[in-house]
């Protein structure tokens, strides 16, 4: 995704970790404009993610990123559009306190990291920036994929997880999060 500014002034590195301050490892004093165009980075990945899965509206904006205790891998590729560089892709997570049901229907209690967002661009989808931007977030949290819930995955998300992570099949859940096979084993000890 093009942007009418340097994608390279925001963004330094290839992944970027933003969170409630939405500054990528800067300090953000004195910087409303590297601010400004940061948000509509996000906000305009965000309206692509929603109409991407057909949603009503955005799950992902800058206001709500600022709001949330969440936080967004931003991937770029720093050579297109003439060195400009071009926002590939994000994925969001958060820790979310959710009450699943295990494989023998007993409720069970926990707080696992969730994925809420995920979207790459139209046109560079299946071209492994998904996968390495889900490696990098699961190396920055250094945990495994089978531990964290899924926020209504959708069908390209769960062909993803099974493809790369072996994700399947999932066990059935009264809410909208989806939790696979070996969540129940392998969880941290967060409830
Ligand atoms: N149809 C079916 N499966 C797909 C598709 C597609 N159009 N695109 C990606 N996949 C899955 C497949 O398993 C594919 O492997 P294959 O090509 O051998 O079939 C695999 O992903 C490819 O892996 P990557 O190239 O690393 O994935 P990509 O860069 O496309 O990122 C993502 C995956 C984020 C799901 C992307 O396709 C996308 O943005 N889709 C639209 C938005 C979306 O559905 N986001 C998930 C929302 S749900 C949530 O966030 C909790």
């Amino acid at each position: 995704m093009e942007f009418p500014f340097d994608i390279n002034q925001l963004f330094s590195e290839r992944v970027s970790v933003l969170d409630q301050t939405l500054v990528a490892g800067r300090t953000s004093t004195g910087m409303p404009q590297l601010q400004a165009r940061i948000a509509t980075v996000i906000d305009e990945l965000g309206r692509a993610s929603a109409k991407a899965q057909q949603l009503p509206a955005s799950i992902t904006s800058a206001s709500k990123l600022q709001s949330q205790r969440h936080q967004l891998y931003l991937l770029k590729d720093g050579e297109s559009n003439g060195g400009r560089g071009v926002a590939v892709g994000f994925l969001k997570v958060g820790y979310k306190k959710l009450f699943l049901l295990d494989r023998q229907g007993v409720h069970i209690e926990a707080e696992p990291l969730c994925v809420l967002d995920f979207y790459i661009a139209e046109g560079v989808q299946r071209h492994g920036y998904g996968l390495e931007l889900f490696n990098f977030m699961l190396q920055h949290k250094n945990l495994e994929p089978v531990v964290m819930a899924y926020d209504r995955p959708s069908p390209k998300f769960q062909s993803f997880l099974a493809k790369h992570y072996s994700l399947t099949p999932s066990v059935p859940q009264a809410n909208n999060f989806v939790v696979f096979e070996g969540f129940f084993l392998n969880r941290p000890d967060k409830s």
